[in-house]
């Protein structure tokens, strides 16, 4: 069984963000199976992609807001920058040997993923869907 298990839960119904928010649950997943072997340069490679892919996929949903003139966008963007603040200090912390990563800070990853996901983005997905993203 997964760390997080993909089910239908996460579904939006338009297709390459739930591409990407599949590849965000996976990586959450290979973050977690790591623990067990404590290697903190498997987690630096980690948390880089991580980042890295998270920042495209928020730019990629903050991109359709300003198309679309998604009303709630100002708060879902702020979402987005405390979550990359949020990683980004881990990261850093952990490149300076502050930080060993452990099953909590893989549960912040999980809950703020799920709940962002199931909350905030499940919002826009009627809105995004009426205006015809698919
Ligand atoms: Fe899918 Fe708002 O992140």
């Amino acid at each position: 069984m997964s760390f997080i298990e993909w089910d239908e839960s996460f579904v939006l119904n338009i297709e390459l963000i739930d591409i990407q928010h599949r590849k965000l649950v996976n990586y959450i997943n290979e973050f977690y199976d790591h623990i067990k072997e404590d290697k903190s340069d498997a987690f630096k490679k980690l948390l880089d992609n991580l980042t890295e892919y998270t920042e495209k996929h928020f730019k990629y949903e903050e991109n359709y807001f300003e198309k679309f003139n998604y009303p709630d966008s100002e708060e879902h963007i702020k979402e987005h920058q405390v979550f990359i603040d949020k990683i980004k200090a881990l990261k850093s912390k952990l490149d300076s040997g502050q930080l060993v990563i452990t099953p909590e800070i893989t549960m912040f990853l999980r809950d703020w993923l799920v709940n962002h996901v199931k909350g905030s983005d499940k919002k826009y997905s009627g809105f995004f869907i009426k205006k015809g993203l698919k």
